[in-house]
């Protein structure tokens, strides 16, 4: 796979079917993804081409979206999440950019997947991706500095703040707790647990 053309071919999709505000959005995430993706190491093309499809089928019509979604959907998936679009778009999105595009690499099409809920096991590059959408340039919430500021030094660290505010905040706002969401946050807990121990001989 030619990922250069694949990542040019995107940038020129992304920017003909989303609105405005998304494609800018879109692009301070892959900026922010990209400078991760530096520092820690990883794939910059697939944190590239992962950061630019993560809300690719965002604004789609309600109908296609619950079609991708139902064929993209994982058993240990709960009932509900079908009835809360905004949980959708990710697993709708990783089918498309595999379909579509012809993705297999599995670091692509989970970030892409896991973007919104998180998972206990994804990965460095859908760590990155998640990170991105969260304190990308434009992003303004309280709390958001100190992320920006994690993300600096320890991907699992920034991961666990962002994702402990997240859980606040959808528990203020009634909503319900994905266990996706639930289960990341403790396996990073006992992640940087063990990394203490062991740097401290504990
Ligand atoms: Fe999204």
């Amino acid at each position: 796979m030619n990922w250069n053309a694949l990542v040019q071919r995107i940038n020129q999709d992304v920017e003909m079917t989303m609105g405005s505000k998304r494609f800018q959005h879109t692009l301070a995430v892959r900026d922010s993804a990209l400078e991760m993706a530096r520092r820690f190491d990883l794939n910059p093309l697939h944190a590239e081409v992962a950061a630019l499809l993560h809300d690719i089928a965002r604004e789609w019509p309600v109908k296609k979206l619950i079609s991708y979604y139902e064929r993209a959907k994982r058993e240990d998936r709960p009932d509900w999440e079908a009835d809360h679009l905004a949980l959708l778009h990710g697993p709708a999105g990783a089918l498309w950019a595999r379909e579509y595009y012809g993705i297999e690499q599995n670091e692509v099409l989970e970030a892409i997947s896991f973007h919104t809920t998180g998972h206990p096991t994804m990965g460095k590059v859908a760590k990155i991706v998640y990170l991105a959408d969260k304190i990308e340039v434009s992003r303004a919430y309280q709390g958001v500095e100190e992320v920006r500021q994690l993300a600096l030094r320890s991907i699992d660290k920034a991961m666990q703040v962002s994702v402990d505010q997240s859980i606040c905040y959808i528990i203020k706002q009634g909503l319900f707790l994905h266990p996706y969401t639930v289960e990341l946050r403790n396996h990073l807990l006992k992640e940087l647990q063990n990394y203490d121990e062991r740097n401290t001989g504990r």
